[in-house]
């Protein structure tokens, strides 16, 4: 909400706070990995012909970063979402859209147990799921204000504490805080909850506090702000809350507020959640997870965050593979596939496939073009 720096463009000042400026002096980059993960094991698609694909053959390695690049409208998504993606989804989960026209997989699909498709998509469709009830520290929240003395001798449970169910919740607003109210001929107008005042509860749950803070307080509280308060008395549902909201945190989302309506978060926001959720995700079977033009209303900074959310996926045994025109994410590629060489008709082949060193030394690749002064 402030402005950080405005100026000439040929004057750039360094040491300011903004970190488009930090990115445009080259103060901060992204950097180019110093080495490419090598890889062993893979998914084949044979014979891939949906939309203009020109029944291609491609190699999809495990357990490393793959970006498919190519020119708009030259085959990525249909290669990618339509073939790979929804075939295998079909393959894991046994469910999902119909994929588009291919012969066979092929390759070690026994090293994998799931794919999932990140997209920017709000997460949750309730306009009361928010990112604390996402990752599931709302739950242990609940749990620790039910064990507040005061709750106990009111008979106060966890579900008192909850928005979604009746009990705790104020009924007028139905645990929104806010009343929204169609207009005709105009947009809807929400209004504050005159019976709640916004606070979501009723007046004897909004009693009870846990180190002076009431549950609405709390989800007033941002992540940050939640993992200090809850970091300064360590009890073992203390320690749960934290361990569900740090994964917030490392992707960057920390100046979120908990009880943040999902609907009111920016796509890079939802889809940084999203991350976050796997990233905090105990049952750790090795998935692929598919990103279709992830870098989309990201800063470089962003890109940068996001860059470490992949890594930390890949630490974990999983495949990551992004749909991406972003030049500083394909430099950190280990393997590229680049479609194309143009777009529509024209386009379907596989054009090269390789390391981005590889892709940067092939003639015929737009990308390998502007790669090459990149690396
Ligand atoms: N549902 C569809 N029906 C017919 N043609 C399509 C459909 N979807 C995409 N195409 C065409 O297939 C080609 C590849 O599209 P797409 O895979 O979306 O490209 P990219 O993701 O690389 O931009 C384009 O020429 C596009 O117009
Ligand atoms: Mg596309
Ligand atoms: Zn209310």
């Amino acid at each position: 909400g402030e402005v950080v720096y405005q100026g000439d463009l040929s004057k750039l000042e360094k040491a300011t706070k903004s970190y488009t400026v930090r990115y445009l002096t080259g103060e901060e980059k992204i950097e180019t990995p110093a080495h490419r993960r090598k890889w062993n094991n893979y998914i084949k698609v044979e014979g891939a012909a949906h939309n203009n694909l020109k029944g291609i053959d491609v190699i999809f390695p495990l357990h490393i970063m793959t970006v498919v690049t190519g020119v708009s409208g030259s085959g990525k998504s249909s290669l990618v979402r339509d073939v790979f993606f929804k075939s295998l989804s079909r393959f894991y989960e046994e469910d999902g859209e119909q994929p588009g026209i291919f012969n066979r997989l092929s390759g070690d699909m026994h090293l994998v147990k799931h794919i999932e498709f990140v997209d920017q998509n709000p997460i949750g469709k309730s306009s009361r799921s928010n990112p604390a009830t996402y990752l599931k520290a709302f739950d242990e929240i609940r749990k620790l204000y039910a064990e507040q003395q005061a709750a106990k001798q009111m008979g106060f449970t966890p579900a008192y504490f909850s928005f979604n169910v009746e009990g705790g919740r104020c009924e007028e607003c139905k645990g929104d805080g806010t009343i929204t109210v169609e207009m005709q001929f105009m947009a809807d107008i929400t209004l504050t909850c005159e019976s709640c005042h916004g606070k979501r509860f009723k007046q004897d749950i909004l009693e009870i506090e846990y180190r002076g803070k009431n549950i609405n307080d709390v989800l007033e509280m941002t992540i940050n702000q939640a993992i200090e308060f809850f970091s300064e008395q360590q009890g073992s549902t203390e320690k749960k809350i934290i361990k569900r909201l740090k994964p917030l945190q490392d992707v960057g989302l920390g100046y979120i507020k908990l009880g943040q309506a999902s609907s009111t978060l920016s796509g890079g926001e939802n889809q940084r959640v999203k991350l976050a959720y796997f990233l905090s995700n105990e049952k750790q079977e090795p998935t692929i997870f598919v990103f279709d033009e992830p870098t989309t209303g990201l800063h470089f900074h962003d890109i940068k965050t996001l860059l470490k959310a992949f890594d930390s996926l890949i630490e974990k045994g999983h495949t990551v593979v992004i749909i991406e025109h972003n030049m500083d994410v394909i430099k950190c590629a280990d393997y590229v596939i680049d479609m194309g060489p143009e777009g529509g008709d024209k386009g379907g082949f596989l054009v090269c496939a390789g390391t981005p060193e590889e892709i940067a030394s092939c003639e015929k690749s737009y990308t390998g073009k502007y790669l090459k002064d990149k690396l």
